[in-house]
Formats: C-alpha cells, structure tokens, sequence
C-alpha cells in the first residue's frame, strides 16, 4: 500500500519518533510505501506532499517538531471536504492515512472516515488532555522542561525572598501543573479543573514564607480564580476559533504582592515546553504509536487511533477519543494539595 501520514495541530515532542515507526515497519514487515503530507491537513486537501522513503526517516526520534510541518487548517474549509479530499488521494495513488494530531484533527478524521476514506489515528497532545489513552507522547518531555525551569526559578527566589509564579501549558486540564509542580515541590498549584480563591493562593503563599521559604506557585495557563469567569486571554483567537491563552501569572504575581506585600515575578515557560529534544520516555511511546498505527491500516481498522493502556498498544474508535477530556480527578488534586502552603 500507499500509505500518507501528517501531523496536524500544535506540535510536540515525538512526532518524528511517530513518523519513524510507522514508516521503519511498514516499509521492512508490510512492504508499504510512505509518503508525507506537508503542514497537516493543508497538504491532504492541497495534494502537497513529500516522500517518505526509508532514508528520509534515519535518526529523527530524537528531533523535536515535525519533520512534515502542521499547521491548524481545518480539512472541512474552503475547498476541502471528502470528495476533494478523496481526488487527491487517488490522484496521488494513496490508499490509507495515518493522521497524527489531537482532538481537532481526530474530529476531522472521524468526519472523512465516516465519508468513506481510509483513516487511523495517532493520538497527540501536549496537554495530555485526551480521554481514551493513558499518556499522550511529549507530556513526559513537557512535564521535564517545565520542572528544570521551576528548579531554577526556585533558587532565584530564594536568593530575593520572593514569591516566584510559574506559568505552564494546560488549556482546559491541569496535567502539566500537577506534575510538574509536585516535582518541584511548588507551595501552590493551580489548574483549570479547580477554582481556587486569591485568598487561598496567598494562605498558601505566606504560609510558605512565615517558615522561611521562598513561595512557588506553579500555574496551568486556563486556571480560572474563583473571582473570574473564563481564562485569562489578551491576544485574540487561533484559526479554530480558541481564545490563545497565556498571561495569567502576571495576574496572579501582582494579586500575591498587593495583597501579601512579597515581591513576587511571573515566568510564562509557553513554547519551550513543546520545543526541542522528546525524553526517552516519549521516543518509546510515539515509535510503539506509529509501529502499532502500520498495523491498524494493514488490517483496514479505518476509524480507530492506537492509544496506550497500562503498557500495551491498543485500539479504540475515534468516538471514544472525542468529547470526553480526561481532566485531573480530585483525588489527584486533594493528594497534591495536602503538601501546600
Ligand atoms: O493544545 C496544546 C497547546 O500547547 C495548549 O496548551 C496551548 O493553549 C496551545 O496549544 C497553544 O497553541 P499555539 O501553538 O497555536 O499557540
């Protein structure tokens, strides 16, 4: 077979590990031939593609980004849609689509599956906010980045006695926060999931100072305080129409300081957290996807995305990968919040 793959959405660390599995295998144990689409679903309904023969693929699991480009185009704008769409694949003498992304592009791919093309899916997201997997791949890699730069955020304020606000990704769950904030130890965290007073914050905050230490709060960029009604956003809205979020710990910082009188500073990680060099963790993860995702389109399992599930490889239907987010449970938050303040 034929077989096109793209990466579609914001990127994150382990796409190219993706791309390399599902290409070593199927080239070596399906006898397949690959080609990539550029910049996501631009390239599927543009017919913009690139191949994906064996030596294109030496060495990339350890590359951050994507090797085909993304972009957040919608396959349903403009002149796409499923007959468009199906043209271009059979002109292009493709026969099956690996489609690697998050919630948006698998509710596309479930859309062209239902039309009738030949889909499967990768499930990816930072955010780690996808409900029908245990671990998204570049999760592990962000959660990493996020506590080196907290550690040194730590001595820094330390060194000024003040209250230091770390600011990470986390749209609409807190996975990031909580992990990464738990690893550094931060006095405060803060997540989409649970609204929490600017009271609290800063109980918390001179609770950490009154025993000598510098105050860490550790915050998910869609945290909500209980005085506000939606996510802290100042810079518009992205292509699919989402408020671009960031900005919140400055918000935060400047409460802490009026209301405690401790110098406080925001740090905003954003981007870095997704850029560069995937953890080991997460090179196994995206090859096992991609290795797992080759099979899923040798066996016609148009439809589902291979999710992980404990330590095995799995299938489930895109349906079950839609609607639901898997957010942080209370007990996970409680668990964390009893080594606040
Ligand atoms: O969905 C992953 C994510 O990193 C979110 O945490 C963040 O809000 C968003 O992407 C940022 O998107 P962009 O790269 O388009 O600014």
């Amino acid at each position: 077979m034929r077989i096109g793959i793209l990466t579609s959405g914001g990127d994150c660390p382990g796409l190219n590990a993706v791309i390399r599995g599902a290409v070593l295998k199927g080239i070596k144990v399906g006898g397949h031939e690959f080609v990539g689409f550029r910049d996501g679903w631009r390239g599927v309904v543009e017919g913009d593609i690139v191949e994906l023969p064996r030596h294109s693929v030496r060495g990339i699991s350890k590359q951050g980004g994507t090797i085909l480009g993304t972009s957040r185009t919608n396959p349903f704008d403009g002149d796409g849609g499923p007959s468009r769409i199906g043209q271009t694949l059979e002109n292009l003498g493709i026969d099956a689509v690996i489609a690697i992304g998050g919630e948006g592009t698998l509710a596309a791919a479930k859309r062209l599956t239902d039309a009738g093309l030949k889909i499967v899916g990768v499930p990816k997201t930072v955010d780690n906010d996808l409900d029908a997997t245990d671990y998204t791949f570049g999760f592990d890699t962000a959660v990493q980045i996020a506590t080196e730069a907290i550690d040194r955020l730590r001595t820094t304020g330390e060194s000024h006695h003040r209250c230091m606000v770390a600011e990470v990704m986390g749209r609409n769950v807190g996975w990031i926060a909580l992990h990464s904030g738990m690893a550094s130890g931060a006095h405060a965290i803060l997540i989409p999931e649970q609204q929490v007073s600017m009271e609290q914050v800063c109980n918390w905050v001179l609770t950490a100072r009154d025993r000598g230490r510098a105050p860490l709060v550790v915050v998910a960029e869609g945290f909500v305080p209980a005085h506000l009604k939606a996510p802290h956003s100042e810079r518009g809205l992205d292509t699919f129409g989402r408020a671009r979020l960031g900005g919140i710990a400055d918000q935060i910082a400047l409460s802490i300081e009026e209301r405690t009188g401790i110098e406080s500073r925001a740090t905003v990680l954003g981007h870095i957290q997704r850029g560069g060099v995937p953890s080991a963790f997460d090179r196994v993860l995206a090859t096992r996807l991609g290795m797992a995702a080759v099979d899923s389109v040798t066996q016609g399992l148009w439809g589902t995305m291979v999710s992980l599930n404990g330590t095995n490889i799995e299938r489930v239907g895109f349906d079950a990968a839609l609607g639901n987010l898997k957010r942080v449970p209370q007990d996970r938050y409680d668990e964390a919040a009893i080594l606040f303040g």
